[in-house]
């Protein structure tokens, strides 16, 4: 019942969050935070696609200041990074969305809340004085999206993040075999038990000071369907696989403020976004969670770059765990990086204490990165700070375009992933 102790003092990288909150989450929450659709291998392919991209050392350089300010979608950010909707992080830790939001705004970022939060909006709201974006998905419902919306301009939320690639959902094999889809057998209850019972820490603390499984901003639209296999049944009713780009004038509409654009992977998509007049476009494959098999998120960025970035902020999330992935994105032409798994990982772990020290391991990854590249201010981060790259998952071969792994040759890297 009582876990061995991880095999270091303290966590020193999201990675070792991410061990952290193995060991204290029951397997069924573990598994919904750290996997993702089919095979994984695009999840896979959005971590190890970062490591594919090589940075260019440069030294004795005065690197004295650095400076990671910057500002994205008329927001002043500490850094470039927003911690990301994600769905359900109030079962992670007790009150998980409250939690996460303070210790972003205490770094100086963003947090954005997911339509399936545990905590509502007005719980964030008067819990954090910093705004703090929000997020939807296109439901049947439009009355009651139509009252989601103004739930968040009344809290504040100058930036609305339209998630569009979970029209339909992708098979998450391991959410089937935990039972997190629905589950009768007398064994599979007791199996469930067990692992609540043998994740003492996260039960007690959840007991105590979590209201588990309340839906907070959809206690009204969906108040039979307060337990998970409910839920599902509920996403699948709600969400609205008819919505087509038409739809999107019905949200502009009934939102005053900022839109971004999530789950955009092909430059034509993020050109329709554009022109019809969208704030920003997040380049995301959802963390890998919805269509396995398609390209890594950093190999779809540069293309996505090129057909938009002068008229719309281009952000990108998908495999983002350190500073170093940040300063790379950057390199690529985002504005910014959402991250995921990272504070989420950090929550399940360690609570908001978790949250805030990954920010800050994070902001030191950045400032280091940027240090050895000899940039002291963010807007000197461009492909010149990149060295040649091995091929990546999910890009052309680069030998094939005619790019050779020579040390100092600039890659092309728009032209790779063609
Ligand atoms: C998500 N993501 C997500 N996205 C969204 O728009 N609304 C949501 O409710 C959720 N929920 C959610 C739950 C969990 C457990 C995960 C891991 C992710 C996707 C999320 O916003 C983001 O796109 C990915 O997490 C980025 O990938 P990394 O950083 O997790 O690798």
């Amino acid at each position: 019942m009582f876990e061995a102790r991880p095999s270091f003092l303290q966590p020193a990288s999201a990675g070792d969050y991410r061990e952290l909150a193995r060991r204290r989450l029951p397997r069924q929450f573990f598994d919904y935070l750290d996997g993702g659709a089919y095979d994984e291998a695009t999840m896979r392919n959005n971590v190890e696609d970062f490591r594919r991209v090589l940075l260019r050392q440069r030294v004795l350089r005065d690197i004295s200041h650095i400076n990671l300010k910057t500002e994205v979608l008329g927001q002043k950010l500490a850094m470039p990074v927003i911690l990301g909707p994600v769905g359900l992080a109030g079962m992670f830790a007790p009150r998980g969305e409250v939690q996460a939001a303070q210790a972003a705004e205490r770094a100086g970022v963003p947090f954005c809340e997911s339509t399936v939060s545990i905590c509502s909006l007005e719980e964030v709201r008067a819990n954090t004085s910093a705004p703090f974006w929000y997020q939807l998905y296109v439901m049947r419902d439009r009355g009651y999206a139509r009252e989601l919306l103004q739930r968040a301009h009344a809290a504040g939320c100058p930036v609305l993040v339209f998630t569009v690639d979970l029209a339909v959902v992708g098979a998450r094999y391991r959410d089937v075999r935990n039972g997190m889809t629905g589950i009768s057998s007398p064994f599979g209850k007791l199996a469930k038990a067990w692992d609540f019972i043998s994740h003492p820490g996260w039960s007690l603390s959840m007991a105590m000071r979590g209201k588990p499984l309340v839906f907070g901003n959809l206690v009204k639209a969906m108040p039979e369907a307060q337990s998970l296999p409910a839920f599902r049944a509920w996403v699948n009713a709600q969400f609205d696989p008819a919505v087509t780009w038409n739809d999107l004038a019905w949200l502009r509409e009934n939102w005053p403020g900022k839109i971004v654009v999530k789950g955009i992977l092909d430059p034509d998509d993020a050109r329709t976004a554009a022109s019809l007049g969208f704030d920003g476009v997040v380049v995301s494959n959802h963390g890998g969670r919805q269509l396995d098999g398609v390209p890594s998120s950093i190999s779809a960025l540069p293309p996505i770059v090129d057909a938009v970035g002068d008229r719309v902020e281009v952000l990108v999330d998908g495999g983002v765990r350190s500073g170093l992935d940040v300063v790379k994105a950057l390199a690529l032409g985002a504005r910014a990086c959402i991250i995921g798994r990272a504070w989420a990982y950090a929550l399940a772990g360690a609570g908001g204490a978790g949250v805030a020290h990954v920010l800050q391991i994070m902001r030191k990854e950045m400032e280091v990165a940027m240090a050895l590249t000899a940039c002291t201010d963010l807007n000197e981060i461009n492909q010149d700070i990149l060295t040649s790259a091995l091929p990546a998952t999910g890009m052309k071969d680069a030998a094939s375009a005619g790019i050779h792994g020579v040390a100092g040759s600039r890659v092309d890297y728009a032209e790779i992933s063609k």
